[in-house]
């Protein structure tokens, strides 16, 4: 096989990094993706920094043994962690990552207060500290750490009273002062965006990376002349360290 037909690798510590293949699979429906999420060891976004590049860092490297064209790490906190680190494994293919969305938060309006709502390893991280560094000209930038929220989305809870009452708790003390964008850093927050909008109210502009990431990737494929010859529909292949989780999955990429 050709190595322009062999599957993207799209890689996530549990189900959140379907909100990035969605956009992908939407973007360049002709393609092969093989989506790997790592459930069992999920989540990443406690655990030290260390820890989560050993993680990304061998799972990606079994991916890679099935053969794969690029690999996308469909997750900020895997990113910030090991990103520059799988840029020095795979310099023959692209490796594309995801950060949180400063950019079109911080164009929203000059002088703006952007919330981002991302994990606690995603926000102390130095990655993320250079990204504010950044924008501090044009936004005011409060990181909210959220530790416990991808565990709603792992566990299939997208709405009701329980995620809400979470969520109010969590956001109240940052929502004394008006927001002008609210940043989802993580990529399981897509998939509870309305219950998040709830609570925060009318206003703000949510925003998250997954499209621009999608961008991202067809804009290196086609430098690279590595996009599919396939003129048909291309396939998703799942596979999860907690094959359980495949289900989950299937219903969030819809
Ligand atoms: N989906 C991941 C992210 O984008 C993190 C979730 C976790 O494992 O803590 O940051």
């Amino acid at each position: 096989m050709e190595i322009r037909d062999l599957p993207i690798a799209v890689f996530d510590s549990g189900v959140g990094g379907i909100s990035v293949l969605r956009e992908m699979v939407r973007l360049m429906p002709e393609e092969n993706f093989y989506f790997f999420g790592d459930s069992i060891h999920a989540p990443y976004g406690t655990k030290s920094v260390e820890e989560v590049q050993r993680l990304t860092v061998d799972n990606i490297a079994y991916m890679a043994k099935k053969g794969i064209k690029a690999v996308v790490v469909a997750c900020n906190t895997a990113t910030s962690a090991a990103i520059k680190r799988l840029r020095e494994l795979y310099t023959d293919i692209p490796v594309v990552g995801i950060e949180p969305a400063l950019k079109p938060a911080a164009m929203e309006k000059q002088g703006g207060r952007v919330l981002v709502l991302a994990t606690p390893m995603t926000v102390q991280a130095n990655k993320f500290h250079d990204l504010m560094v950044r924008y501090e000209d044009q936004a005011t930038v409060v990181p909210v750490g959220c530790p416990g929220l991808m565990e709603f989305v792992e566990n299939g809870i997208l709405d009701g009273s329980q995620l809400k009452t979470y969520l109010k708790d969590l956001l109240e003390p940052y929502l004394q002062e008006p927001a002008d964008a609210v940043v989802l850093g993580c990529t399981h927050y897509p998939f509870v965006k309305e219950t998040i909008a709830d609570v925060i109210g009318p206003g703000p502009h949510i925003i998250d990376g997954s499209e621009g990431t999608a961008r991202e990737l067809l804009r290196r494929l086609t430098e690279m002349k590595l996009l599919t010859s396939r003129k048909t529909r291309g396939e998703v292949l799942f596979e999860e360290s907690v094959p359980e989780k495949i289900e989950l999955c299937k219903r969030l990429l819809g």
